[in-house]
C-alpha cells in the first residue's frame, strides 16, 4: 500500500459521502441512547473536511490529516467532533513530511490515534463506544503486518473485526458518553460511534480493494 496525498484525499471525500447517506441510521442509532445527533454532526463535520480539503493545497499526509482534525474539532459539536478531531491530530503527528503513507505508517498512526482517544474521553474497551470498533481494528492491522499481508486484505479482515465489534456494542451496557445515563437500558442497542468507526473503515478497505482490481 502506498497511499499518498491525491488517495487520501479521494478517500476523505469517500468516507464523507457514505457518511452522508448513513446520516440518518446513525442520528436513529443515536437517538435510541443519546440525544440523536450523531449522523447530523458528523456529516457536518465531513462535508467540511471535503471543502476545506478542496480549498487548500496541503503537501504531505500530515498536513491533510491536521486539516480533517482542525475541521473536525471546530465544526462538530459534540463529543464525536472533539474525539475524531484528537484522533487526525494525533495521527498527523506521524505524518509529517511524508508524500505516502504504507500499512506500517497507517498502523502507527491508528495506534496514536487510538491513544489520543482514550486520553481525551478517558474511556476503554467495554465502555460500548467508537473505541470498542477502533481498538480491536487496530489490532487486526498489526496482526496483518506480522503476517505480511496486503493492504487491501488486511482492510477486508479489519473491516469484518469492525463490524463484528460494532454488532457486539449492542450487548453491554454504555459506560461513557450521553448513553451511559441509560446504564443497562443501553444494552439492546448498537453505540452510534462505533457504527461510524466501522463505516470509516469499510470505506478505507473499499477504496483499497478498488485501487487493486
Ligand atoms: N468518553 C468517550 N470516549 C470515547 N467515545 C465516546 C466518549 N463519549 C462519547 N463517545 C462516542 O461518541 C458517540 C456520540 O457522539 P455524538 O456525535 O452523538 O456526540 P454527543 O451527542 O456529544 O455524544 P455523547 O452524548 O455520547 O456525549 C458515542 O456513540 C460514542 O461512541
Ligand atoms: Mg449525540
Amino acid at each position: 500500500m502506498s497511499i499518498d496525498v491525491g488517495r487520501i484525499i479521494e478517500i476523505f471525500n469517500d468516507i464523507a459521502v457514505v457518511i452522508g447517506s448513513n446520516k440518518e441510521y446513525l442520528t436513529d442509532l443515536d437517538a435510541a441512547i443519546g440525544d440523536g445527533d450523531h449522523g447530523i454532526n458528523l456529516n457536518k463535520g465531513f462535508q467540511n473536511v471535503v471543502q476545506k480539503l478542496s480549498s487548500s493545497n496541503p503537501k504531505d499526509i500530515g498536513e491533510v490529516l491536521k486539516i480533517v482534525g482542525m475541521t473536525l474539532i471546530s465544526t462538530v459539536g459534540g463529543a464525536s467532533g472533539a474525539l475524531y478531531g484528537t484522533a487526525f491530530m494525533k495521527a498527523q503527528t506521524k505524518g509529517v513530511g511524508k508524500e505516502d503513507i504504507s500499512l506500517k505508517d497507517f498502523s502507527e498512526m491508528l495506534n496514536i490515534a487510538v491513544d489520543g482517544i482514550k486520553m481525551r474521553g478517558k474511556g476503554d474497551l467495554g465502555d460500548k463506544t467508537m473505541l470498542d470498533v477502533l481498538i480491536p481494528v487496530s489490532k487486526s492491522i498489526e496482526e496483518s503486518l506480522q503476517e505480511n499481508r496486503k493492504a487491501a486484505e488486511a482492510f477486508r479482515i479489519a473491516s469484518e473485526t469492525a463490524f463484528k465489534k460494532m454488532e457486539d456494542t449492542k450487548n453491554i451496557s454504555a459506560k461513557k458518553g450521553r448513553a451511559s445515563y441509560l446504564g443497562e437500558r443501553s444494552i439492546g442497542h448498537i453505540d452510534p460511534g462505533a457504527a461510524s468507526s466501522y463505516l470509516i473503515i469499510k470505506t478505507i478497505g473499499e477504496y483499497l480493494a478498488k485501487e487493486e482490481n
